[in-house]
């Protein structure tokens, strides 16, 4: 694989599975799980009006990645100030603002199928919006002081909220991609054995996927919260895990008690289209990457989405 910045996984991103079978520290019957939001007030706006409509025991955590595109100081501002009012993870890009490894560059850790020119844009994004978090050293501090995950309790149930994988802070072991593998199936079911968990709740890859494991356990990764996750649509993705289903999700699964559902996020387009190129306007990095994906989608499908239980042939096979 390649190296170098952006490709890299630095050792202080590691955690290992065996971390997650930590005590749960949080209790609800029903979480929201909202990783990757990218700086995108508007959909933050839209998320947090849609949790708030939620009944009964509730938390939320956003599980990293709230900032990338927020590079107006008053964008950083609104997003520090809402995102840590609630339970918060770090994701790479936080991490390399309030606590930046050496050639680290914007720590995707980036996989073999993303190209060098985009893992290039990405490391000068994270340059110019450390520059705006710089002026904001106490959103710094507090950020260097959040964990890289966190174990929850649903309706009594454990689910394990992580940035990337099970095993890093930006691993792709829980990418749609690595998840459409035998290798993946099987190291996924390691995971779950050595966590000790129903359902990882992760982010990070930017593509959604619910993977259901041997019918009881799963992988529900959000892709984004603040872009859009599927071709042809605008709107970002959140995780709800609870021990009621609720109407109106993109797909779902059963797990035991629980419910793991995708919940759309159709935020205001025109308002964060202008918000956007007002701060990255066309030639800039973040336009040259995400301009597209932001107006049509990106080339993924929702079907592609919800992944079965792999069945017993497939099994032996791996
Ligand atoms: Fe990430």
């Amino acid at each position: 694989m390649a190296e170098g910045p952006g490709r890299i996984c630095p050792v202080a991103y590691r955690y290992g599975a065996r971390a997650l079978a930590a005590p749960a520290t949080l209790q609800t019957e029903t979480l929201w799980v909202a990783g990757g939001l990218y700086g995108n007030c508007e959909a933050l706006e839209r998320l947090l009006e849609l949790y708030e409509d939620e009944p009964g025991a509730k938390a939320i955590v956003f599980n990293g990645d709230f900032h990338w595109f927020d590079i107006a100081r008053e964008d950083f501002l609104c997003v520090d100030g809402a995102v840590l009012a609630h339970r918060a993870t770090r994701g790479n890009v936080e991490t390399e603002l309030a606590i930046p490894g050496s050639g680290a560059g914007c720590g995707c850790g980036y996989p073999e199928w993303v190209a060098d020119a985009e893992v290039d844009r990405s490391n000068r994004i994270i340059e110019r919006l450390r520059a705006t978090a710089q002026g904001a050293p106490e959103a710094l501090r507090r950020l260097a002081g959040l964990p890289m995950f966190l174990l929850a309790e649903v309706g009594g149930e454990r689910v394990a909220v992580v940035h990337g994988d099970a095993d890093s802070l930006a691993g792709w072991s829980f990418s749609q991609e690595r998840l459409a593998t035998a290798q993946g199936l099987v190291a996924a079911r390691a995971a779950f054995r050595t966590a000790g968990v129903r359902i990882f709740a992760s982010s990070h890859t930017c593509l959604p996927v619910l993977q259901v494991i041997d019918a009881e356990f799963a992988i529900v990764n959000n892709g984004a919260a603040g872009m859009p996750n599927f071709s042809g649509t605008r709107c970002g993705v959140a995780t709800r895990i609870s021990v009621r289903p609720r109407p109106g999700a993109l797909y779902g699964a059963r797990l035991g008690p629980l419910h793991a559902e995708a919940r759309p996020i159709p935020y205001d387009h025109a308002r964060w289209h202008a918000r956007f190129v007002a701060s990255w306007p066309e030639g800039s990095d973040a336009h040259a990457s995400y301009f597209s994906r932001i107006m049509n989608g990106p080339h993924y499908k929702l079907a592609s989405a919800l992944r079965a239980s792999p069945s017993a042939a497939a099994r032996q096979a791996a």
